[in-house]
């Protein structure tokens, strides 16, 4: 049965998008949207996702990275939890959606269920994660990287573009990095981890679909790229004696986007790239570059990878250029948990929806919580051509109520649904 607390969908769906334009007030440039972490953009939204968990019924914590944990007891003693969130960072002049319906959506659909008074027999909890973009410290899923026991302790050495290194602002903040190890959850404390995303891509769209049931996360890897050249005078010294830092990472580009184009699902992308102390006429010295590489198949991520160190040695070595290749994150593909794509399909059946399954490009919390308890991920359509990262992210009330009374219907049936699977187990 379709749940009745679901009746009110209007409401609970202009709400999700009230609040979701409410926390975009909280950003670090006027009139974009962005949100790194640790910045007084991120405390202020911290503050009012923390708000609205108390106003649905739930118990806050913070834990030592930042993550905002809302909790919806339980009925029974000692059940493990039903966990779902997202994000609460953003890319530099990003969307407003991107992670944060995943937040905002649940704590709407458990307001309701406060308001019916309706508990289950096991806890929810909506983790707000603190950091997924890695864009302040260059190291992605921080927040998920905690919960699951996974945080690289070196990247606390990582520095922003002030120089302040990523220990030093957790201490401004009053964040204790002694105590990172100590936000694991504990082992098999966590039934399941359901993420609520938009899709950034335009498959639901041009399909006419409102959701769909994610089937695996790409996996990734990433690196800084440096490369040293010798800088020299842009009108005297002649083309073909230059160690000009700029071009070999311009034939470096072109190779990966040839490399990385008509394989299925391998994707590679510069979105970092400057010359530093450079100047129209200085032939640059220095370049350095950010490369991401993904695929939802690792065997293809990981060769195009070789390849690309394979190129990068042969440009340097031509161009006389020096290079240095630092890897700063890698993670495999992960798998949704088919029991999790059937509770989806489930719900979606009760709410008249065409259960598409698609695999998710961009990398997502779930990932990482991934590694400690089964996951799966309902994708939202976006609007907009199916456009992301992009301050032309968009997505419609209507998709945000239909998903509202999807995620409901999972959580009513999620016992069982997790009864079903161990019985064919
Ligand atoms: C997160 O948005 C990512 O896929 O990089
Ligand atoms: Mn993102
Ligand atoms: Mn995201």
């Amino acid at each position: 049965m379709p749940s009745t607390l679901n009746a009110p969908t209007t409401t609970t769906a202009q709400e999700i998008m009230e609040r979701l334009h409410l926390l975009a007030q909280h950003t670090e440039q006027e009139g974009m949207m962005t949100r790194t972490y640790l910045t007084a953009a991120h405390r202020g939204a911290a503050g009012q996702i923390a708000a609205w968990m108390r106003d649905a019924g739930m118990t806050v914590r913070r834990d030592a990275v930042g993550n905002v944990i809302g909790r919806y007891e339980g009925t029974e003693e000692g059940r493990a939890v039903l966990m779902t969130g997202s994000h609460f960072d953003t890319v530099r002049n990003g969307g407003i959606y991107d992670g944060l319906l995943g937040i905002i959506l649940p704590i709407s659909c458990v307001a309701a269920w406060h308001r019916a008074g309706k508990r289950f027999p096991f806890p929810i909890e909506i983790v707000a994660f603190s950091e997924e973009e890695g864009v302040r410290f260059k190291a992605p899923m921080l927040g998920s990287r905690a919960i699951a026991g996974t945080f690289q302790h070196a990247v606390l050495n990582n520095t922003d573009e002030q120089g302040i290194s990523m220990r030093d602002a957790m201490q401004a903040a009053d964040f204790d990095p002694a105590k990172i190890s100590a936000a694991a959850a504990p082992k098999d404390s966590i039934a399941a981890f359901i993420e609520v995303h938009i899709e950034q891509g335009p498959v639901l769209l041009n399909e006419g679909l409102p959701l769909g049931i994610v089937t695996a996360i790409s996996g990734a890897s990433r690196f800084m790229l440096e490369l040293e050249g010798l800088a020299g005078h842009a009108g005297t010294v002649p083309m073909n004696i230059r160690h000009d830092a700029a071009m070999a990472a311009a034939e470096l580009a072109l190779f990966i986007e040839q490399r990385c184009s008509n394989v299925d699902g391998l994707v590679g992308t510069i979105g970092q790239w400057q010359v530093p102390n450079g100047a129209t006429n200085v032939i640059p010295g220095r370049c350095t570059l950010s490369l991401d590489v993904r695929a939802g198949d690792d065997a293809i991520r990981l060769a195009a990878v070789n390849d690309i160190e394979t190129e990068l040695a042969r440009i340097c070595s031509k161009r006389g250029v020096r290079s240095k290749l630092t890897k700063t994150y890698e993670t495999t593909s992960a798998t949704c948990a088919p029991w999790l794509q059937d509770g989806w399909r489930t719900a979606m059946a009760l709410n008249n929806c065409t259960p598409r399954l698609l695999p998710s490009g961009a990398g997502h919390d779930a990932m990482a919580i991934a590694t400690i308890a089964p996951m799966a991920m309902l994708f939202v359509r976006c609007g907009n051509g199916g456009i992301s990262h992009n301050p032309a992210e968009t997505m419609t009330t209507e998709d945000a109520g239909i998903a509202a009374d999807v995620f409901m219907d999972f959580v009513e049936n999620f016992d069982a649904v997790a009864a079903k699977a161990s019985a064919s187990n």
